[in-house]
């Protein structure tokens, strides 16, 4: 009786949690891809503590971080060349990416979307309240919001990225590419109206605001 309980229990957890191990499936294989495919070395421990001026991918929408593996992979995301290589700053991370599936990519991007956001960056020296304001206040009169939420921790649509808590310099670098039209894969192009009206002391502020509104985590 103990025995055939226990079978009907575990049939019935089994029945309920199918989904949920399949997920746990997916995270565990996406960590693996994280952790052996040099995704680590470059954007840091569990995707939230990224090199340099690279960008955090912990709490990043999944559906946003899919296309841009994809788009990376296939060559699609190119940038103006980083003073200190010659090369544009996506070239390292375009040269690893033949090493990921189709699968790899869904599962590395299910996991990351799924890790706690580590708390801004410290800037040094620290900015301006003033700054800080007038960043807040020019998203909002450019006509961000309307895609990326009120304060960039919650954009409107899934397929369209958080900008909360990206370094600064990250942010400062794909605005400014975007308004150049250098940055023209995936879905850019929906930035484009609106950037164009950024003027160099816009991008500075906003990306600084942008880069100190904590990230909430999923
Ligand atoms: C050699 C360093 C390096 C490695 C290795 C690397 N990346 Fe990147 N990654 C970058 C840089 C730099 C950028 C941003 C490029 C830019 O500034 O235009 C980036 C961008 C991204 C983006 C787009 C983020 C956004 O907000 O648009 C995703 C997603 C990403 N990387 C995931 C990964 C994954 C997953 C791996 C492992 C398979 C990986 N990266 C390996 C350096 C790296
Ligand atoms: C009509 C919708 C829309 C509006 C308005 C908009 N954006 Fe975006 N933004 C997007 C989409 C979609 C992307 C992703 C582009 C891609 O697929 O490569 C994006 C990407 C970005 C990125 C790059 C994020 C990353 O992780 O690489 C930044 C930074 C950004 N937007 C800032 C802004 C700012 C600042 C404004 C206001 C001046 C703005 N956006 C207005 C839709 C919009």
């Amino acid at each position: 009786m103990r025995a055939l309980l226990s079978a009907v229990i575990l049939g019935v957890a089994g029945t309920l949690a199918a989904p949920a191990f399949a997920d746990g499936d997916a995270l565990k294989a996406g960590k693996r891809v994280y952790m052996t495919k040099t995704c680590l070395a470059c954007h840091g421990r569990n995707g939230a503590k990224p090199v340099l001026s690279y960008p955090a991918l912990a709490g990043q929408n999944e559906k946003y971080l899919v296309a841009q593996l994809k788009i990376i992979q296939e060559g699609g995301r190119v940038g103006n060349p980083d003073p200190s290589t010659g090369h544009p700053f996506i070239t390292g991370m375009a040269n690893i990416m033949h090493l990921l599936t189709a699968d790899d990519i869904k599962n590395v991007a299910k996991y990351l979307a799924a890790q706690p956001a580590a708390a801004p960056e410290t800037l040094d020296p620290a900015p301006e309240q003033a700054l800080l304001d007038e960043g807040e206040a020019r998203y909002k009169k450019l006509g961000c919001k309307a895609c990326h939420g009120k304060d960039g921790t919650k954009a409107t649509n899934k397929a369209y990225p958080i900008l909360a808590a990206l370094d600064r310099d990250y942010l400062v670098r794909q605005m400014t590419e975007m308004r150049d039209k250098v940055r023209t894969g995936g879905k850019s192009k929906l930035m484009f109206g609106v950037i164009k009206r950024a003027d160099d002391a816009d991008i500075k502020a906003i990306a600084t605001w942008l880069s100190q509104v904590e990230r909430p985590s999923k």
